[in-house]
């Protein structure tokens, strides 16, 4: 993997200027994280914050960002809330990057109910776990909740999954399914509604309740009357 081609992935229909990079953890595995712009721009996932998220999502603790070109935007955030060290890098071809991929599994209940413990929940003590399946239904990536000091720079488990997803090259969506653990009813919040409704919004999201029920529902419905403007992705 090349910069360039980890550009492509970037999904930046907005500004037009691809931003990723790749974080190094504690265990020595490196992440790719790439820009998530949303036709709502303040729901945006930076590059550093997809890239240290899915690190964490991994228990692992980021200790290195690199990045190319400018310092990417939360920069300094991440840098500080893990004293990593930040260094711009004009090749990782020869770093190996970490394969998200995960195999389909036959009983997504099972493999979301074991991804719970994943979650880095140090403000809420609740866990949510996410798995979002391709197109073809060949490959999945899960995703677990993910906070931060900052509460307004944690992730759901949704974003998580698609992160990793994007961050993949996996761009075309069968479904997402989502499992909780406390509460009784849950479905995702409006900012994933609103995040997964440009990715998949005639899919279906899969609930999996805590009060063991279950119910799926389209994410176009979750999201009724949602925004969007013919002048935007034009700039
Ligand atoms: N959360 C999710 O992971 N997905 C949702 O759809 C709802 C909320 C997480 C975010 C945060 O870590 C915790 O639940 C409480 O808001």
């Amino acid at each position: 993997m090349n910069w360039i081609n980890l550009k492509k992935r970037a999904h930046t229909p907005y500004s037009k200027k691809p931003v990723v990079c790749v974080v190094e953890g504690d265990r020595g595995d490196f992440f790719p994280g790439v820009r998530i712009e949303n036709v709502s721009f303040p729901l945006t996932i930076s590059a550093v914050q997809a890239a240290c998220s899915i690190c964490l999502s991994y228990q692992q603790i980021p200790k290195r960002i690199l990045y190319v070109d400018e310092a990417p935007s939360q920069l300094e955030y991440w840098k500080n809330e893990f004293d990593c060290t930040a260094e711009l890098v004009s090749d990782i071809s020869s770093f190996k990057l970490m394969d998200y991929r995960s195999p389909v599994p036959s009983t997504k209940k099972e493999v979301l109910v074991q991804l719970l413990s994943e979650a880095v929940i140090p403000n809420s003590d609740f866990p949510v776990s996410a798995i979002i399946l391709n197109k073809q239904e060949d490959v999945c990536f899960t995703g677990v909740n993910i906070e931060v000091s900052d509460w307004a720079k944690g992730l759901c488990a949704e974003r998580i999954a698609l992160a990793k997803a994007l961050a993949s090259g996996i761009n075309d969506f069968a479904n997402i399914s989502v499992h909780t653990l406390k509460g009784e009813f849950s479905s995702p919040c409006g900012a994933c509604r609103q995040v997964l409704h440009e990715h998949l919004p005639l899919s279906k999201v899969e609930l999996f309740h805590a009060d063991a029920t279950y119910s799926e529902h389209f994410i176009i419905d979750l999201l009724p009357f949602s925004f969007t403007s013919k002048n935007l992705g034009k700039l």
